[in-house]
């Protein structure tokens, strides 16, 4: 089993995001997925519409021994895709925690125990950390056979680096000699910004392969499923979103050594019959041809089911309008 830990201390990099949405589309490769919500603020939990609110079974029972591993797991939207929720208290649990004996590995424990009575449930556990390196990542990054780290390309994108690698060679000879960085995931892609592009070359001469080639590109539909209480595939399966996050898990599959199939390419319309040729009527021209014509690839394709916009959850960072986007400049 695959225990991976999303990290990266800077929050708004892409780490609940990137976890949800690669969860979903390994699941659609037939990997039996866990969620792991570390965050205090839930954002994952909110994200695949998992009870976290007031609920006792979260990330913070099991940390605070109230709780098997086993009761807390819910099921998602997502065939083959479950998830343990966080909860508000999880923000004391650091504190509450102090005097508590082996307090960096209680949630492996809880791992192991459980993946004991259970040896073959899921193929992939997938951690959604907080923006820290305190006690929730460690007791992460004690359990995970790997970290990946989402990154935004901008300027501050490597300062922190160096940091979270300092720590991850800590936790790897203290706690979990297996721990390894398995990659770096290229996030809120924007190839038309110079800044991307540099910052981009400038973390590929520093870590090499470990950088997927993967990139998820800025898109609003990304930005928009979470008030849906929707994965992106769930969304909108045709954006550029779907289609990056599709690739990513592909790519983290093969990079952990599967071999896949290739993709199948997509189902294509037949071709209509070639209309027969015809005399125009008087008066009409080409107008009526005209008419017919395929819309522009432009045109907004839209969303089958809609929520009414009473029922939409206000997006944290309040951009609801498709033509902003916080990272344009
Ligand atoms: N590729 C993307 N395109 C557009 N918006 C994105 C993209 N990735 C993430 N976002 C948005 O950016 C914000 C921060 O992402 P999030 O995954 O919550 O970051 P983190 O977990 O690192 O704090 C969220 O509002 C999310 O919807
Ligand atoms: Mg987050």
């Amino acid at each position: 089993m695959r225990i991976v830990a999303l990290m990266n201390q800077k929050g708004g990099v892409g780490k609940t995001t990137t976890t949800v949405n690669l969860g979903a589309c390994l699941s659609q490769l037939d990997k039996r997925v866990l969620l792991i919500d570390m965050d205090p603020q839930a954002n994952l939990s909110v994200h695949v519409d998992a009870d976290a609110g007031g609920a006792d079974k979260s990330v913070y029972h099991i940390l605070t021994n109230r709780i098997s591993f086993e009761e807390t797991i819910q099921r998602t939207s997502v065939v083959n895709l479950d998830v343990i929720p966080s909860h508000i208290d999880l923000s004391g649990a650091e504190i509450e925690l102090v005097q508590a004996m082996g307090r960096e590995t209680i949630l492996r424990e809880a791992i192991r125990e459980f993946e004991e009575k259970n040896p073959d449930r899921y193929d992939i556990i997938l951690i959604d950390c907080p923006p820290s390196l305190g006690l929730l990542s460690i007791n992460a990054m004690a359990v995970a056979t790997e970290v990946l780290v989402p990154l935004q390309m901008e300027f501050f994108a490597l300062r922190g680096m160096s940091k979270l690698m300092e720590v991850i060679r800590l936790v790897e000879k203290r706690l979990n000699p297996a721990i390894k960085v398995s990659g770096i995931i290229p996030c809120m892609w924007d190839s038309r910004k110079r800044l991307c592009r540099d910052v981009l070359e400038e973390v590929c001469n520093y870590f090499k392969d470990k950088v997927f080639n993967t990139r998820i590109r800025a898109n609003v539909k990304i930005a928009e499923a979470p008030s849906h209480g929707k994965v992106i595939v769930e969304y909108d399966e045709e954006c550029n979103g779907a289609e990056d996050y599709r690739s990513l898990a592909r790519e983290f599959l093969i990079r952990g050594g599967e071999v896949l199939p290739e993709p199948e390419p997509p189902v294509l319309e037949p071709e209509p019959p070639a209309p027969e040729p015809e005399v125009p009527a008087p008066g009409k021209g080409s107008v009526g041809l005209r008419e017919e014509a395929e819309p522009a690839d432009e045109a907004p394709v839209p969303h089958p089911h809609p929520a009414p916009p009473d029922t939409i959850r206000p997006h944290p960072t309040g951009h609801e309008s498709e033509g902003i986007r916080p990272w344009a400049t």
